[in-house]
């Protein structure tokens, strides 16, 4: 069986992998969205520090044990397990990671498939396609479940192809064409007037707002968002990983690129707001910046339409940007249920493939039509509860259940020298005693918010 879970042919596979499903909405919408409605630089620089003091430790917990276990979420936490108890938690655990994983997806599909439809929307408004333009812009049923369709069956078609032929190869290509993107958007946005007033609000923290508890936890939040964290992404991700590879220093490099993205798109789309309002677009809701579908859908289009007709291309750029982004990463959380079922049933991929997108095109299309019943909900339960909580149990796997001796023999393939460093010194501990805790604290906080 272990020949056929297939492998990422190499380090960098991997890296630009699990880089691509880090970054994803969570930072080109998401994060500038939080910083636009949490006070912009002091959230900045609480996401920052919780990035690498919270998320990075609880990332190389996943990592660790889906290198460790070689296997999809539901089998590694019950083969960690010392006990009949524990490993019937486990699986319950794990079972829940693949349905959060799923249903991220089935909510994600909907924005991604907007994305889509505004990328051609665009395009083909630029080439003089008005109606069919008109029709992709605007909100209906039609469009929203035809868009959908069509992100999810690329998804299926990307996933159903294997790891490396079709996880990492595409990866390999899309990561590179979103860099170029986002740094040639950033430079022409940074080139118009008005763009010094977007830098300061993002740059400049007001240092009386970073103990704010609201903008902690959305920055935690975001943090975990960002990171695929707490659905079993990351650790199937790891077990495609030869044991030659230093897992911290990979993690690491996961983290860096995410948090970097993400601070690049904040470089964007900040400024980019303070160029429409000169332009005239509404940038404020009452004394907020605006942020979420109101920022993407209207203030930017705002402000690429006033540019004329090149302002169509500009547009098209953009929205492919978000497009590439958000198919990395749910190629990422597809892979969470078919390696469960690749791995325990006699189905094969592609088949396991086709049939779980089919599944989750129909979450998909019941959210669709009952949106505002069904779309906040999806968002909660997954974002709000079920991350951060399976982000305490995959710490206390990590921390508690598994044998320690294992688990640092695991830290040690790939990087003997490990046991002369800061990260052997602090982590063990960290990740059993201050995750939980910290992530315990900050769910609390939200409840009783
Ligand atoms: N990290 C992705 C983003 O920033 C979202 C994601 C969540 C991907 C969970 C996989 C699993 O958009």
């Amino acid at each position: 069986m272990q020949n056929d879970r297939g492998q990422f042919s190499s380090r960098l596979g991997f890296v630009v992998a699990a880089a691509g499903s880090a970054v994803g909405l969570g930072n080109i919408w998401g994060f500038p969205t939080n910083v636009a409605s949490n006070g912009g630089a002091a959230f900045v620089l609480v996401y920052l520090v919780l990035a690498f003091c919270l998320a990075y430790p609880a990332l190389m917990a996943e990592l660790t044990i889906g290198r460790h276990t070689r296997s999809n979420i539901v089998t590694a936490l019950q083969a960690i397990a010392d006990t009949p108890r524990v490993r019937r938690f486990g699986w319950l655990a794990g079972y829940c990671g693949v349905v959060t994983a799923s249903l991220i997806l089935s909510f994600y599909a909907l924005i991604a498939g907007w994305v889509m439809a505004h990328c051609f929307a665009h395009l083909l408004q630029w080439l003089g396609f008005t109606v069919l333009a008109a029709w992709l812009s605007e909100d209906s049923l039609s469009r929203n479940l035809a868009a959908a369709l069509t992100f999810l069956v690329l998804t299926v078609a990307v996933v159903s192809a294997g790891v490396h032929r079709g996880i990492e190869i595409w990866s390999e290509r899309l990561m590179p064409a979103l860099l170029l993107l986002l740094v040639s958007l950033i430079a022409y946005v940074l080139l118009q007037d008005n763009a010094a007033e977007g830098l300061s609000v993002y740059l400049v923290p007001d240092f009386s707002r970073v103990t704010d508890p609201e903008l902690i936890l959305s920055a935690l939040g975001q943090s975990f968002f960002s990171l695929s964290l707490g659905v079993g992404t990351m650790l199937i991700y790891s077990s495609y990983l030869s044991h030659e590879e230093n897992l911290p220093l990979l993690g690491a490099q996961v983290t860096l690129v995410d948090t970097g993205i993400a601070f690049l798109a904040g470089l964007l789309m900040i400024p980019a707001m303070f160029i429409a309002q000169k332009q005239g677009v509404a940038i404020y809701n009452g004394d907020q910046l605006a942020a979420g579908p109101d920022l993407i859908f209207r203030i930017l289009p705002g402000l690429f339409e006033s540019m004329g007709n090149g302002g169509q291309l500009i547009a098209t750029a953009f929205f492919a940007l978000l497009a590439i982004a958000a198919l990395t990463s749910s190629i990422s959380m597809l892979e969470v249920p078919v390696s469960l079922i690749v791995e325990n049933s006699p189905l094969r991929r592609k088949s396991a493939s086709w049939l779980t997108g089919l599944v989750i095109y129909c979450v998909t299309a019941l959210i669709t039509v009952f949106f505002d019943q069904l779309f906040g909900l999806a968002v909660t339960l997954t974002t709000v509860y079920s991350e951060p909580l399976m982000g305490i149990v995959l710490c206390v796997f990590a921390g508690w259940v598994w044998n320690r001796n294992s688990l640092l023999r695991e830290l040690q393939q790939g990087s003997p020298e490990i046991a002369r460093g800061l990260f052997w010194k602090l982590w063990p501990g960290y990740v059993r005693f201050v995750c939980p805790v910290l992530i315990f604290a900050a769910f609390a906080q939200s409840l009783l918010s």
